[in-house]
């Protein structure tokens, strides 16, 4: 099973979130959400605002979770408002 670290900048905190292999095909910004981490959005997931980047300038919006373990081996996401 793969872990998604959510490194919290501002608070110097990290949750580990579990991640199930039937998720991998999840949309990364709904699957944060529905994990309870807020993450900024006004297009509502349409890649247009880039309010939902997060390192990298990735968008979460556009990224499965495994795109996003690909790309990101260590599964951490850096939020700095958290
Ligand atoms: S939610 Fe707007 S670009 Fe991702």
């Amino acid at each position: 099973m793969s872990v998604i670290t959510i490194v919290g900048l501002a608070s110097k905190t990290t949750r580990d979130l579990p991640v199930r292999p039937f998720e991998l095909s999840d949309n990364l910004l709904k699957w944060l959400r529905k994990n309870g981490v807020t993450v900024a959005s006004s297009c509502d997931g349409e890649g247009v605002c880039k309010k939902c980047s997060i390192q990298n300038d990735w968008l979460s919006c556009k990224l499965t979770l495994k795109e996003f373990l690909e790309r990101q081996q260590d599964g951490k996401i850096f939020v700095s408002y958290l």
